[in-house]
This record gives structure tokens, sequence and C-alpha cells, in this order.
């Protein structure tokens, strides 16, 4: 893959420094609770299987899938469930994890359909965060990376479902867009 990057934004070793930090913050957060982390398909994939190793309680792991309507890259932030949670969540504690948030319209979306389950608490975890998050009302607790506003892939983030298998996160090279 490598001639189809251009350059490497964070290194996988980048990654799991930040993971083991991440994960002692979030061990630190909900000591003595019951934790269940609920990832989001497909992206989430490599952050939940490195975080919850990353910690030191028994977390319970369950996965949503949703697609948010819109033309072509945007998000419209109308979202549609197409897997839910398997776990009923009223008076537990859920933490979100996420690979990207970007417009943070399909998280916000997500965050209020969560919090009409009645949970104890929904909080949120993500491995990039890029500015244009900063506009909307979303409180993210734990952030793995600030980037700017790029389009990224690795480490779960794909360009065509492809290249979400990078063990690190970086910039595709022009002519990879070119070619489609
Ligand atoms: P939102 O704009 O925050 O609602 O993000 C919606 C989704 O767009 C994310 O969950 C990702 O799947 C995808 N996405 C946003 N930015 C990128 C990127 O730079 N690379 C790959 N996928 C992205
Ligand atoms: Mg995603």
């Amino acid at each position: 893959m490598g001639q189809d990057l251009e350059k490497v934004l964070v290194t996988e070793e980048q990654i799991t420094t930040r993971l083991q930090e991440m994960g002692a913050r979030i061990d630190a957060d909900y000591a003595g609770r019951d934790l269940l982390i609920v990832g989001v398909l497909k992206g989430a994939v490599m952050v939940m299987a490195d975080l919850a190793r990353s910690l030191h309680s028994p977390v319970a792991m369950d996965w949503m899938a949703v697609s948010s309507y819109g033309a072509g890259t945007t998000s419209s932030g109308v979202v549609r469930i197409l897997k839910d949670l398997e776990t009923d969540i009223q008076d537990r504690d859920v933490l979100i994890v996420e690979d990207v948030i970007d417009s943070g319209l399909t998280l916000s979306w997500l965050v209020g359909n969560l919090k009409s389950r009645g949970p104890t608490s929904v909080e949120i975890c993500t491995m990039v965060r890029k500015p244009l998050a900063l506009d909307v009302d979303l409180d993210v607790r734990y952030i793995g990376f600030d980037l700017p506003d790029e389009f990224i892939v690795g480490y779960g983030l794909d360009y065509a479902e492809k290249y979400r298998n990078l063990p690190f996160i970086g910039t595709l090279a022009p002519h990879v867009y070119e070619s489609d």
C-alpha cells in the first residue's frame, strides 16, 4: 500500500502510547462501575480492539452500525440504524467508541438516541477529532488526536472501504482519488 500513501500523520507507536493513556483515564474514571463500551461499525473496530485491551477492568462490549443519509461524502445528520445494540442500556454507563468525528452530526444523533434509553451516563471516546467537530455542541470526553481537516485513512478509517487495515493513520496520494 506504500505507493498509495502521501504521508503518515500518526504512527503505530503514537497510537499505542495514546491508547495506554486513554485506557488509564477510562479505568480511573469508571473505577467500581460496570462499563459498557459501544463501538460504531465499521471504523471503530481497531480502536475498540486495542482500547479494550488497554483497560484493566472487565468491560462489556457491544456494537452499533448506523448510516447517515446525505449526498456524497458529507454527513447530513439524518441517521438510520443498520444494527442496533443487543444490550439494554437502561441504568448502564455507556462509552461510545468512534474512529473519527468530522461534522459530529452522526454522533450527536447517536448520543441523543442512546440517552433516550435511560442510561446512567453516555460519554464519547474518539481516536481522531477534526476541526469541524468543534462547531457542534458535542462533549467528547476522550480524544486520541486532534488532526487538521484532511481526508485520512488507516486504523479503521477507509477510502471506498479500503485502507482500514493500515496500522497507522495517514493521507492518500492524489493518484488514488484520480484513478476513481
Ligand atoms: P461525521 O461527519 O462526524 O458525522 O462523520 C461521519 C463519518 O464519516 C465518520 O464516522 C467516518 O466514517 C467518516 N469520515 C469522516 N472523516 C473521515 C476521514 O477523514 N476518513 C475516513 N472517513 C471519514
Ligand atoms: Mg465512523
